[in-house]
């Protein structure tokens, strides 16, 4: 076996900034040690997001330069619905300026007081407009998917019973949507297999319920069931997509994610009386039904890239760069998620800072303990992200306490992953005078984003 090599040349480059560990210290230290207030200049390694910060291919440029800008009918728009339908089989795209853009649509046409939207693990911008539109999001996940050390292939699926069960309790008309992440970005990246995308299609048949892909990164999962699902090795990543959607009433999708775009989402769905609400709102929120907060350029790019990601060179190379990371992590000791995920390797911080209690964040004091130690922002998925309080005031803590570590597509070589493993191991061999974290100030919705904190003690 030969080293599995990035599939791509590098034509452009974009300088990093070096700090020092002093700099770092002060600078982690005026951003309230949350990571989202760090400068980007003051960062070396960028694992905070995976979304929007993919190199685009230079066939992406190149159509960038043919974006038809015309406001109704634009020619990049035909273009990117084809591309989208060709995945898809959709009848009808509404495109959108990202992700979550699509979910406020979807969730003020489907949501409201009174009802449940069911999910594997909604997301926090899903989860944040599920509930702002007064609605409750409820995550099924099954067992294996809950504890970060346990192997297992499909990590990210619904647990079947439980929804029944739910069904059940709550009644079917309380139930307008179930929508299944793929892969299972809050849980770890974790793939669905269609055997559980199919079991679920035929719960939210039988009961009336319609059931929506939330799309980000249909192409890595897309890779998990050829690679661990039987019956499917032979088959094009493009089949697989187009058998998942098949599924699906609908979908919502981060062009951010698998697209390889800076900027970009979209609305997919079968039901000609929905879309009449959801381009309602469109023309309100977001544009006409042509461009819905796009320029023809990034419509352009969208459909160059939904193709470019489908390819197996790219996606092979992609789910190794995660395992190899995975795999150096797992060799020095430390705890992570596995199996590794599509787009990210997930530290486990209740493991590794038993220490720290969940209500002084032991993940968001690991994320700043890495930026400390070699300039690595990544992103807490834990307590701060989707803790609540109860009554009296005290902290309901999530489920899993993780620091996600998500890879930029096409963006970092194998020895910058290299040097994030180093940082971490050494991370990890201090990690006894890690220091866990308090909150100082908190906005009602979404407060990871804003939060700013103090070290204890
Ligand atoms: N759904 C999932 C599963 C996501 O991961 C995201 C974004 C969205 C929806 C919303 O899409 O950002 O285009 O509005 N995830 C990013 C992340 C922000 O860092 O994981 P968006």
């Amino acid at each position: 076996m030969k080293t599995i090599i990035e599939p791509f040349k590098i034509k452009s480059v974009e300088p990093i900034h070096f700090t020092t560990r002093e700099e770092r210290i002060k600078i982690i230290k005026d951003a309230f040690y949350n990571p989202f207030l760090i400068r980007s200049e003051d960062v070396l390694i960028d694992l905070l997001t995976d979304s929007g910060t993919s190199a685009m291919s230079s066939a992406q440029w190149a159509g960038v330069m043919l974006g038809d800008e015309s406001y109704a009918g634009s020619n990049s728009f035909y273009r990117f619905e084809k591309s989208v339908k060709e995945i898809t089989d959709m009848p009808i795209i509404i495109p959108t300026h990202q992700g979550r853009a699509a979910e406020k649509i979807l969730f003020t046409v489907i949501g409201g007081k009174g009802k449940y939207i069911v999910s594997n693990t909604l997301f926090d911008t899903t989860r944040a407009n599920i509930e702002y539109s007064g609605a409750e999001g409820i995550d099924l996940l099954c067992s294996e998917g809950k504890i970060p050390s346990l192997v297992a292939p499909f990590k990210g699926n619904i647990d079947t019973d439980a929804f029944e069960k739910f069904i059940r309790e709550k009644g079917s008309e309380s139930i307008p949507l179930c929508i299944i992440t793929v892969t299972n970005n809050s849980g770890g990246g974790q793939p669905v297999s269609m055997q559980n995308i199919k079991e679920i299609k035929s719960l939210c048949k039988k009961n009336n319920i319609l059931l929506f892909i939330d799309a980000c990164r249909f192409a890595e999962n897309c890779y998990f069931i050829k690679k661990r699902e039987s019956g499917y090795e032979n088959s094009s990543i493009q089949d697989i997509a187009r058998e998942l959607f098949s599924y699906a009433d609908g979908c919502t999708m981060s062009a951010k994610k698998d697209a390889f775009c800076n900027i970009g989402g979209f609305l997919a769905m079968r039901s000609e009386e929905l879309a009449v609400q959801c381009r309602n709102l469109l023309i309100i929120t977001e544009g006409f039904t042509t461009y819905g907060g796009l320029a023809g350029r990034d419509l352009e790019a969208i459909a160059i890239g939904l193709k470019e990601v489908m390819e197996e060179d790219y996606l092979h190379y992609r789910i190794r760069s995660i395992e190899y990371l995975t795999e150096k992590l797992t060799a020095a000791g430390v705890p992570v998620l596995k199996p590794g995920g599509g787009h990210a390797v997930y530290l486990d911080a209740k493991e590794m800072l038993p220490h720290i209690p969940p209500n002084l964040y032991p993940a968001q004091a690991l994320v700043a303990a890495l930026y400390v130690e070699g300039g690595v922002r990544g992103v807490e998925i834990g307590s701060l992200m989707f803790g609540k309080y109860d009554v009296n005031g005290n902290l309901i803590p999530a489920m899993m306490e993780l620091v996600r570590l998500a890879i930029p597509r096409r963006v970092y070589t194998q020895s910058h992953i290299d040097y994030v493993a180093e940082v971490i191991i050494e991370t990890f061999n201090n990690r006894e005078k890690i220091k866990g974290l308090k909150i100082e100030f908190e906005a009602p919705v979404l407060r990871h984003f804003t939060a700013k904190l103090k070290e204890t003690k």
